[in-house]
């Protein structure tokens, strides 16, 4: 059995990603195991807050799967060394397109650090666990710190985030999760043996066409009015970039595509990655050994990550219509 971590910043992206984990896991039988919230797109208590909102729209119970017996840790509130807390209003002022949302009453924050359980829990449950990163990698750069052998630990471990192109979207550089805290994906890359990198080029890639959007947001409305408009509230600020992007750019739900069924990558290409943390232009820069050059000079091993290329939007579709189904 398979069983899954979350780390997010919600965040629309990151929302529609958990309700897609969430109704393929109850679908495969498979657990999740927590959703742990990070600063990132907003501030830490938002990100947490709508954690909640989100793990409370669609309550999934099956015989062996319960949505509503997620628990949710609350992990880093700021990068690991810079204080800087720039956010960038793309997911509305509350991170959740500002659509009104209710809080969540019923749900509660467990009181452990998320970074702590991560480690129990990918110790526990040793060579079962996927973890899916879907903010900035502070938390977990923090239990790679506290528990070297944590790592290890994983089974598979999936980050959105980083660039190929070097083409940022919030600096000229360096994708947001990279660029709000470089050092946490500098350690988190030099960490684990292997991650999968869905990056920021490789989500512009792989919109999601206007029309799709438009017919999962129906569905959801006939079969489920709370969550129709749950979705169509947090999707607005999308809708109104319908002129910028060929299709809705749902980068954290790319990712957990990858994670929930790993034979949705088309092609990647397996490299040394870092990340740069100096400069004038290039901080938090993904850096990318794609001719093998360090690795023949021996200044690092084998590859540590698998850049994802191409995925099925065929598969991707599906899980998203799982959603509403
Ligand atoms: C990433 O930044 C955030 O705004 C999204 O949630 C996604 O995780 C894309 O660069
Ligand atoms: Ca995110």
């Amino acid at each position: 059995r398979r069983r899954f971590i979350i780390d997010c910043d919600p965040g629309v992206d990151d929302a529609i990603a958990i309700l897609m984990a969430v109704s393929e896991a109850a679908r495969l039988d498979e657990q999740i195991l927590a959703v742990t919230t990070v600063h990132g797109n907003v501030p830490l208590e938002l990100t947490t807050k709508n954690a909640m909102k989100v793990l409370d729209v669609l309550p999934v119970q099956t015989p062996h799967f319960d949505s509503r017996r997620i628990p949710i840790f609350r992990g880093c509130a700021s990068p690991l060394i810079h204080s800087a807390h720039e956010y960038f209003p793309w997911h509305g002022l509350d991170g959740l397109g500002d659509a009104g949302l209710q809080d969540a009453e019923s749900r509660h924050v467990e009181s452990e650090h998320a970074a702590l359980a991560m480690i129990r829990l990918c110790k526990q449950y040793a060579g079962e666990v996927t973890l899916v990163c879907l903010g900035p990698l502070t938390s977990v750069a923090l239990a790679c710190k506290l528990d070297p052998t944590f790592p290890a630990s994983v089974r598979q471990m999936i980050v959105m985030g980083g660039t190929t192109r070097a083409k940022g979207n919030v600096s000229l550089t360096s994708e947001f999760n990279f660029h709000k805290d470089p050092e946490a994906a500098h350690i988190v890359l030099s960490s684990f043996p292997q991650s999968y990198m869905v990056s920021w080029e490789t989500t512009e890639q792989h919109t999601v066409a206007w029309e799709f959007m438009e017919e999962l947001l129906k569905q959801a409305e006939v079969s489920c009015s709370s969550l129709g408009t749950f979705l169509r509230g947090i999707t607005r600020p999308f809708l109104r970039e319908k002129d910028r992007w060929r299709g809705a750019l749902i980068c954290d739900a790319v990712a957990m595509a990858v994670a929930i069924d790993p034979e949705v990558v088309m092609s990647v290409n397996e490299c040394f990655v870092d990340v740069e943390l100096h400069g004038r232009y290039g901080r938090g820069q993904t850096v990318i050994d794609w001719e093998g050059q360090l690795k023949e000079k021996k200044e690092v091993g084998a590859a540590n990550v698998k850049i994802v290329e191409k995925i099925n939007m065929d598969r991707m579709h599906e899980m998203l219509l799982g959603i509403v189904k």
